[in-house]
């Protein structure tokens, strides 16, 4: 699946690809399965990538170099994690769970992934260190693959998976949007500790209106009857949970066969942030914003229990700066 992922906009955030490399080679990845895992995947196991990275990370740097006064621009790239976090990434194969992912990485926050292809971490991450990132094999739409030991230790949950809108190569073996948006997002938030700290889902602006055009047109498979459906059992789930609705998503590895995809992704660099809440926005967002706020929504407690929908716009944005995103996402309360 990654051989096929296209990257279109990238070229709007070029970055030196020798600094890109050098920033993969030196992290080994492990791969720890669940317990009733495939046994190729033994704990412990270090692969080297066949490929070393991908152009979704050297987004995510380019990013970051661009907001210095973040925590990830001051944190040493040989220093272990200063963070006492450790985030389940759910869809981290994904357009934003691959720039979550990455971000994690350059921040030093541990994380273990969840998925269907534990290799696709090798191919993207490159090796990584186990006390950084770890990776399971897990399908949500299977409950039994949801084995607690996935999330011994977890405190902070991320989830990106998806599929199209409309019928694709993606729904093969019938991974549907009826399957991974809500029967897989149900099983996971079925499968959480109560101890963990903070569930963020990414879903999409527009669940609210399904019936209303051109959303009806979107939902002509379900995919936001289901998404509803998947964010209401996370908010009725009693978890401490955070929804993100993000607008068509640009920039990044263009995963999605249907409608709001085949229309050509508007160029320029979208970095500034709009965030509302009632389900208002209509419009765009960056992959790499929606990662950036599904990451600072973990630290900000009043995101807590409430369902943002973000877009991005051309103009100067808050980067990775905390500050910058908690008077974005308080300012979206208060309008
Ligand atoms: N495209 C848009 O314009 C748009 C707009 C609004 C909201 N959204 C939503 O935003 C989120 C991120 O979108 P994206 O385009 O960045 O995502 P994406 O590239 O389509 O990635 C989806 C991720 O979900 C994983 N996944 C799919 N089925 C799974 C399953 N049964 N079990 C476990 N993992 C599974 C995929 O893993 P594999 O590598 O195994 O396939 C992949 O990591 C999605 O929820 C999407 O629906 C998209």
């Amino acid at each position: 699946m990654a051989s096929k992922l296209s990257f279109a906009s990238v070229q709007n955030f070029p970055v030196p690809i020798g600094k890109f490399l050098e920033f993969h080679r030196k992290i080994p990845l492990s791969l720890h399965p669940p317990l009733n895992s495939d046994s190729k995947y033994d704990s412990g196991k270090s692969f080297t990538s066949s490929r070393g990275m991908s152009l979704a990370i050297n987004v995510v740097k380019q990013e970051l170099l661009q907001s210095p006064s973040s925590e990830s621009t001051r944190s040493s790239e040989n220093t272990p994690s200063s963070s006492s976090k450790f985030v389940l990434v759910v869809g981290g194969s994904g357009g934003v769970g691959q720039l979550v992912v990455a971000s994690l990485l350059n921040r030093k926050i541990k994380s273990r992934l969840l998925l269907r292809d534990p290799e696709k971490a090798t191919t993207l991450f490159g090796e990584q260190d186990e006390e950084i990132l770890q990776v399971c094999r897990g399908d949500t739409r299977n409950p039994e693959d949801l084995d607690p030991s996935i999330f011994k230790g977890v405190t902070h949950v991320i989830c990106c998976t998806g599929t199209t809108a409309f019928p694709s190569k993606r729904w093969d073996g019938d991974n549907t949007p009826e399957r991974v948006d809500w029967e897989g997002v149900r099983n996971l938030v079925s499968s959480l500790p109560s101890s963990v700290k903070r569930v963020v889902l990414v879903s999409s602006i527009g669940v609210t209106k399904s019936s209303e055009l051109p959303w009806s047109i979107m939902n002509l498979f379900g995919v936001l009857k289901y998404k509803k459906m998947g964010e209401e059992f996370l908010r009725e789930s009693g978890l401490p949970f955070t929804i993100i609705r993000p607008g068509r998503l640009t920039d990044g590895p263009y995963t999605s066969y249907d409608l709001n995809t085949l229309l050509k992704a508007t160029a320029g660099q979208r970095r500034a942030v709009l965030i509302g809440q009632g389900d208002k926005l209509v419009g765009e967002a960056s992959r790499i914003v929606v990662a950036e706020a599904c990451i600072q929504a973990l630290d900000i407690e009043f995101t807590e229990g409430n369902v943002y929908e973000i877009n991005s716009v051309e103009g100067d944005g808050p980067g990775t700066d905390p500050e910058k995103w908690e008077e974005l996402f308080r300012a979206s309360q208060t309008q």
